[in-house]
């Protein structure tokens, strides 16, 4: 399974990474190995970028991404890093550890790589190949496991070849870096730091003992979730982002007082996820106009019908939630 028809497969040399590094800078996909498993990178401060990897996925819903630095001194810049995330990092980074903190939100992330929560998750990789690229992209990368939706994570770039190529987004991905079979084959640790006690919402390439003895306690470990790419430990699904104001679906016009949010040209909308019916568009546009409108002078928000399709699935998905009646949340 070597020459995959989704896209180049090179050998991860120095000609290749900078070539990458460019590719991503452009907002296009490149698959890239780490010391856990091969990631689907695009530039995390892109939203067009970000959304393409939904796409290239086919995933039905947009969970959040890890987003990949090159060094720990980056991820003061993009969230808050308390004394127990420093000791973490200091500890463990470069390595097979992610840190979910509470996400600066004047800060240059797509809002999409959170799915709109107000928490990011950052890790930096080892491997020989994940810090050059990054530090030739010139930016954070955000990068999910480099497989289609609900199909295993990827340790060779055959595997990522042979996964891609069958998915709806094979064209969307420009390069796939061949550095080898990955060293530790298992996803990421992922800690979430949010709240006054650690919590393991997934385990993974870093044993949580040594989590524990560096933070000097044993290691919470989240009720595991229904969907193992979703963030639903305990708590979690009442954070994922609504808007403060109500919702409307499917509108077709505005009424009083509302700010509708349109989709292919709308009339009367006051922002338009896709002037072009683009549903890419509309993704990568979806969290950032929702908090405009919602910080905005109108008392309540309507949004035109999205097709069901494609990455519109994903929309719906997000907006239905949005838009559902919240009294358990705070
Ligand atoms: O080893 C890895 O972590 C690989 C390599 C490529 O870095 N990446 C990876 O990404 O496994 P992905 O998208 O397949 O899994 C990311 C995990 C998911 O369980 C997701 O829910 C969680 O991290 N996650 C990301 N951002 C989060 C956030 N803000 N809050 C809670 N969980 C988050
Ligand atoms: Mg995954």
């Amino acid at each position: 399974a070597d020459a995959a028809t989704i896209a180049a497969v090179r050998p991860a040399d120095a000609a290749a990474i900078a070539a990458a590094g460019a590719l991503l800078a452009a907002g296009r996909l490149v698959a890239f190995p780490t010391e856990t498993v091969y990631g689907l990178a695009a530039d995390a401060t892109n939203d067009r970028a970000v959304a393409a990897i939904f796409a290239a996925k086919g995933r039905p819903r947009f969970n959040p991404l890890i987003v990949h630095l090159a060094a720990a001194d980056q991820a003061a810049a993009l969230a808050r890093v308390d004394d127990r995330a420093a000791r973490l990092m200091a500890a463990f980074w470069p390595g097979p550890l992610t840190l979910v903190l509470p996400r600066r939100p004047e800060g240059p992330l797509s809002p999409l790589v959170s799915a709109g929560l107000p928490t990011v998750a950052l890790r930096v990789p080892a491997g020989p190949v994940a810090g050059p690229l990054i530090h030739a992209a010139g930016r954070p990368l955000a990068a999910p496991s480099a497989n289609r939706s609900g199909y295993l994570s990827p340790t060779t770039a055959a595997h990522v070849a042979a996964d891609l190529e069958m998915g709806p987004g094979a064209d969307q991905v420009a390069m796939v870096l061949d550095g080898g079979p990955t060293s530790v084959g298992l996803e990421s640790t992922v800690l979430d730091l949010t709240g006054p006690t650690p919590a393991l919402l997934r385990p993974g390439g870093l044993d949580p003992d040594a989590l524990a003895e560096v933070l000097g306690a044993p290691v919470a470990v989240a009720a595991p979730p229904a969907d193992p790419e979703a963030p639903t430990a305990p708590g979690q699904l009442a954070s994922h982002y609504a808007p403060r104001r109500p919702l409307r679906l499917n509108a077709t016009e505005a009424r009083p007082g509302e700010a509708l949010l349109g989709f292919a040209g709308t009339p009367g909308a006051l922002a338009d996820l896709s002037p072009a019916g683009d549903l890419v568009e509309a993704a990568a546009n979806l969290f950032r106009r929702l908090h405009e409108l919602d910080a905005g002078p109108h008392a309540a928000l309507a949004v035109a019908p999205i097709p069901e399709r494609g990455l519109g699935i994903a929309i719906n998905d997000r907006l239905r939630r949005a838009a559902a009646p919240r009294e358990e949340t705070r």
